[in-house]
């Protein structure tokens, strides 16, 4: 069993979406493993008028379990009618607080889950703050959902209105790719192994690919999408914490600070592109109709002339000494080909081949060696390499040599989200962005908007089930590169 952590939890948009498929089903989890058993409580809140027992049916139904140790469980649960608008209504939560407070022992902790609208995110700890919620008997945590801001400006702005009420140390920005095992896992394979970490820099390989494909489109959250796009849905945050994590260096100490100072100094050597290369570098793309698959611009919620972009590829250079003239690849979009994530490292070919005998009409060129992480759906490590072929004569092949968790230890990994909250109650920020991370992050990605804001796209461009529009061939192609997972060539 885990060692026992006690806690206060306000969720606020406690009947939302989130809540309800992904924070409490980890909780649950949570509170089976000994993490949370007789110490915590957990409110949630929303304008809805709830009972706490209608409360309670909808959060059985949500981890979908009635045994006893559910019920046990879901005991736990009260529900708040609050409009967090409301400043004077904050002073029935805090009532609420200090009762569960006292009721369950837990010693002034408390963790404040923004799932709502981003628009209430600085209100809310405004008043969390100014009617008293947050005390200095425990720890006082907020953790943030996305997206945070919509460009650089916007999420300063949203930075310094938290920070008036919350230290950094106090937020929790959510990032759950983060919360991923085998994003984890890039720390682990890269500073555990003399192998690896010796040859991750420039002078071994040749680029690093990043793909995060999915296969289904926008489904019911079109309106939220539209106003988004997959440079801020994807990029801005989950491809550039990815990135950050396998350009930063190996940090002092596994400590959450000494973790970030490397992945900002990484991005802070991220070349910033200037209108001319951020045109060359960049390409986007919008799906059009396909099998049983609509256009986006058919999609509910979706406006007839939307350029929003459902694909993103592009090229990333970090002007340092691990990685100057090392190219990172990244892609992403919806209705492509399959759900998957993975990572490429492509390695240098030997300066010279032995092997490749001029005039012999056998001999082949030898491959690149290929290290991919697979992040999901399965989970593992491939190592392309040369060896000889089992034939008469000398010729080379390349052999894979391959490590897959085991599908049903897959199955115990724990959900980014309750890794997530795992942390949260911990303190422990490390699989969090920090300010500065996300900061620089939207530094990067506000160049590459403001040209395609300036410029009208050609759209829709690609089809469903592919892996994106051509230009996305030609960005890599231009750069005598391939992707490393493509379709049918
Ligand atoms: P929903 O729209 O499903 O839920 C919103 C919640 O906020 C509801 O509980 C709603 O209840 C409540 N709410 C709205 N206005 C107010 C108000 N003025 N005062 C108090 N409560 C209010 O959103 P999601 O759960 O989908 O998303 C929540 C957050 O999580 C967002 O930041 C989103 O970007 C993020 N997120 C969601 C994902 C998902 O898969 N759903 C994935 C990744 C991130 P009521 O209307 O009764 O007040
Ligand atoms: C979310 C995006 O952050 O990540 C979604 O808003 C996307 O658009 C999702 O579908 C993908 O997450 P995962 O864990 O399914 O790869």
């Amino acid at each position: 069993m885990a060692s026992e952590r006690s806690a206060l939890f306000i969720f606020f948009g406690g009947t939302g979406d989130l809540a309800y498929r992904k924070l409490y089903p980890s909780l649950f989890n949570l509170y089976q493993k000994g993490t949370l058993r007789e110490k915590f409580a957990v409110v949630g809140t929303a304008r809805d008028k709830l009972t706490d027992e209608k409360f309670r049916e909808k959060v059985q139904k949500s981890i979908g379990s009635d045994s006893k140790e559910a019920e046990k469980f879901i005991s736990h649960f009260y529900y708040e009618a609050h409009d967090v608008t409301d400043k004077a209504h904050y002073s029935v939560l805090k009532e609420r607080a200090v009762e569960l407070d006292k009721k369950y022992k837990l010693q002034g902790n408390q963790i404040f889950y923004l799932s709502m609208a981003p628009n209430f995110f600085g209100t809310v700890a405004g008043y969390l703050r100014s009617e008293g919620l947050v005390n200095d008997k425990g720890f006082s945590r907020l953790v943030i959902e996305k997206p945070f801001g919509r460009d650089y400006d916007s999420a300063k702005a949203l930075n310094e209105a938290l920070a008036q009420s919350f230290d950094e140390e106090q937020i929790f920005r959510i990032d759950h790719y983060l919360g991923k095992e085998m994003i984890q896992n890039i720390e682990a394979l890269r500073f555990g192994n003399t192998i690896i970490e010796s040859l991750w820099n420039n002078r071994y390989i040749d680029n690093i690919q990043v793909t995060l494909s999915e296969k289904l489109g926008v489904e019911e959250r079109a309106s939220y999408y539209d106003k988004s796009g997959a440079l801020r849905d994807m990029v801005q945050n989950h491809i550039m914490q990815i990135v950050s994590l396998l350009a930063m260096e190996q940090p002092v100490a596994f400590t959450d600070s000494d973790i970030r100072a490397e992945k900002v100094k990484a991005l802070r050597s991220l070349r910033v592109y200037n209108v001319a290369e951020a045109a060359t570098n960049f390409v986007r793309g919008q799906y059009d109709a396909g099998g049983k698959i609509n256009p986006y611009r058919e999609e509910d919620n979706v406006p007839a002339d939307s350029n929003t972009e459902t694909f993103v590829a592009g090229k990333l250079m970090f002007d340092n000494y691990r990685w100057s003239g090392t190219p990172f690849y990244i892609r992403t979009g919806k209705v492509l080909a399959d759900k998957f994530t993975r990572v490429d490292v492509v390695f240098k070919k030997p300066l010279v081949d032995i092997f490749s005998f001029p005039g012999s009409s056998t001999s082949k060129p030898l491959d690149t060696n290929v290290l991919t992480l697979y992040i999901e759906p399965k989970a593992g490590f491939a190592l392309k390499i040369n060896a000889k072929n089992n034939d008469q004569g000398f010729q080379t092949a390349p052999v894979t040599m391959e490590y897959f968790v085991d599908p049903e230890d897959s199955k115990k990994t724990p959900e980014p989200y309750e890794r997530l909250l795992h942390d949260a109650l911990k303190g422990d920020g490390t699989n969090f962005s920090s300010w500065q991370e996300v900061s620089y992050a939207w530094k990067f990605v506000d160049q590459i908007r403001k040209v395609w804001d300036l410029q009208q796209p050609n759209f829709p461009n690609y089809t469903p089930g592919s892996m994106g529009p051509a230009a996305a061939d030609e960005l890599i192609e231009r750069d005598h590169r391939q992707w490393v997972y493509r379709l049918n060539k």
